[in-house]
C-alpha cells in the first residue's frame, strides 16, 4: 500500500483545485490510498528571523513530518500571475529549510486547474523547478492541466461533469503508483 498525500495550492472555500483534491481518493487505483496533507494557511511568512530566535512554527513540523512519511506527493494547485500562490510557496520554503529536507528523494505528482484555457501550465514549471532543487523525484507525465475548469466542475457540488478530464487523473495516479514502485520512493522516517 502506498500512502500519498495530496497539498491544494488554494485557500478558498469554493476552490477548483481543492475539487480536484476531494476527487483523488476516489480516482486513485488499488494498493494507493490519498490522504489530504496538513494544512498551511497559518504559516508566517518566511523569515530567517523567526527560524533562528523561536524555531521552526509547529504547523510546519506537522507539514514536513507528513511529507516524509509520505510515499508520494501529489500538488493541485492554482496560478497565480504565471507562477505560484504566495501561501503554497510559503510552506515550501518553511519546510524546505528543515533538516532532514522532506522533498528529498520524495515522489511528486504536479496537478492544475485554472479557469483559463491553459489550465495552469506556467506554474507547474515554476513548481517543477522548484522541486528540482528540493531533490524531488517528480513525475513527468502524463501531466494535468484542467483548463476551462469552470465548465467541467458542478461549482454548487464539486461534482466533476468532464469524462476525459477523470480518466487522465486516473490514469496519472495509475503512472504515479508505477513511478513510485520503479523508483523505490520510500517514506523516510522523521
Ligand atoms: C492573484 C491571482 C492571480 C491569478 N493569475 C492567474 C494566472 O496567472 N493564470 C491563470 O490561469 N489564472 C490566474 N488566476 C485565476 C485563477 O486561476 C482562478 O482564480 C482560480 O479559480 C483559482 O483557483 P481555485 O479555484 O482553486 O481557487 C489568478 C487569480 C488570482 C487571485
Amino acid at each position: 500500500m502506498s500512502n500519498i498525500i495530496s497539498i491544494c495550492g488554494s485557500l478558498r472555500k469554493g476552490s477548483f483545485n481543492r475539487m480536484v483534491v476531494n476527487l483523488l481518493p476516489g480516482l486513485a487505483p488499488a494498493g494507493m490510498s490519498i490522504k489530504e496533507g496538513p494544512p498551511f494557511a497559518e504559516f508566517p511568512i518566511y523569515n530567517a528571523d523567526i527560524q533562528n530566535s523561536t524555531g521552526f512554527p509547529a504547523p510546519v513540523n506537522v507539514l514536513a513530518d507528513a511529507i516524509r512519511t509520505a510515499d508520494g506527493v501529489i500538488f493541485c494547485t492554482p496560478e497565480y500571475n504565471f507562477s505560484l500562490p504566495g501561501g503554497l510557496k510559503n510552506a515550501i520554503d518553511w519546510v524546505s529549510r528543515l533538516p532532514n529536507q522532506p522533498f528529498a528523494g520524495k515522489a511528486v505528482a504536479i496537478q492544475s486547474a485554472s479557469p483559463g484555457p491553459l489550465g495552469g501550465a506556467r506554474v507547474q514549471y515554476d513548481l517543477r523547478k522548484m522541486m528540482v532543487f528540493l531533490d524531488a523525484l517528480t513525475l513527468n507525465k502524463p501531466e494535468i492541466f484542467i483548463g476551462s475548469c469552470a465548465t467541467r466542475f458542478d461549482e454548487k457540488t464539486g461534482e466533476l461533469k468532464d469524462e476525459p478530464t477523470r480518466t487522465l487523473l486516473k490514469q496519472q495516479l495509475e503512472a504515479f503508483a508505477k513511478f513510485i514502485a520503479q523508483h523505490g520512493c520510500k517514506a523516510s522516517s522523521r
